[in-house]
């Protein structure tokens, strides 16, 4: 059989739909632009009757295999999009999340105005929160990342140099340890998926790196030595923003106002949750 990339498409899909993937079409379009290297998925649909080779046909094969046993797209590809940007991704680091995006709107509008302020972002994983910062605020600020995984920070690095942000510094370390006080912004999307949550989809609990997703028996382990150290090293007036999971956020607010933080505010997502919750010293 002769294929064409419309054909192709349609196939790919149904084998995807049949292993009950709910975003069959957009993952065999991407999967095959990929494979073609096409810089997007819509360059498929001028070339909709295009035959492909037998390499072509083989190579796609392979990622809808992939793709199949339930590896997401970001790490068959090896990028993901972020705030407009593209960010590489490979396994051993969480894949970028759209939700994520509010955290940066959230830092954006205590910054407006202000210059000569240090950001930094705890568990910055492919660095996808700071390198935004400062690819819109650029050499306004002084941005550092730290990480625990060494995965994490040669990724970060990586971006950071595709992104040309030179202001940017990235630290393995434990949280906070090691960064000089005083700062202005503590940001962190930290690990908060409490063990054995099920409602953990399986394709990111087999793929996606267990230090980037738990934070212990009720998820809150690593927030909870976050929120003191933040305290210890922002600046009188400095924001504290926080990412969390359902449910975490009132839970956090009391770790907050416990630590001394004060006007903690929630920040619901396009969903309607409340996704980061953040707070002044
Ligand atoms: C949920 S991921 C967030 C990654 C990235 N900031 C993002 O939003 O896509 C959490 C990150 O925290 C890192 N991490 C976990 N424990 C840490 C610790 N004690 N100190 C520093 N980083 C830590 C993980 O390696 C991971 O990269």
């Amino acid at each position: 059989m002769k294929w064409t990339v419309g054909t192709l498409v349609k196939r790919a899909t149904e084998i995807l739909k049949e292993r009950g993937i709910k975003t069959a079409r957009l993952d065999a379009e991407l999967l095959l632009a990929h494979s073609l290297g096409f810089s997007d998925r819509v360059k498929l649909y001028t070339e909709f009757d295009r035959p492909l080779t037998e390499e072509e046909v083989e190579s796609y094969r392979k990622l809808i295999v992939r793709r199949a046993k339930g590896e997401p797209v970001a790490y068959i590809t090896g990028k993901k999009e972020f705030y407009g940007f593209t960010f590489r991704v490979e396994r051993g680091v969480l894949i970028p999340r759209p939700e994520t995006e509010l955290l940066v709107d959230v830092v954006l509008d205590y910054l407006e105005g202000k210059e000569g302020k240090i950001i930094v972002d705890v568990g910055t994983g492919s660095g996808c929160i700071i390198i935004t910062l400062c690819k819109l605020l650029k050499n306004k600020h002084r941005y550092i990342g730290t990480d625990i995984s060494s995965i994490a920070i040669k990724v970060a690095e990586k971006n950071r140099r595709i992104h040309g942000c030179r202001e940017v510094e990235f630290i393995k370390t434990d949280l906070l340890k090691g960064v000089e006080p005083p700062v202005d912004v503590v940001v962190s999307n930290p690990p908060y998926v409490p063990i054995g949550d099920r409602r953990l989809e399986e394709s990111v609990r087999k793929f996606e790196p267990a230090v980037a997703l738990f934070g212990g028996k009720d998820g809150l382990e690593v927030i909870r030595k976050l929120i003191p150290q933040a305290y210890e090293k922002l600046k009188s007036g400095g924001l504290i923003a926080l990412e969390v999971g359902k449910g975490q956020a009132e839970a956090v607010k009391e770790l907050l106002e416990a630590s001394g933080f004060r006007d903690v505010k929630f920040h619901r997502d396009l969903s309607g949750k409340e996704r980061v919750v953040s707070a002044l010293k």
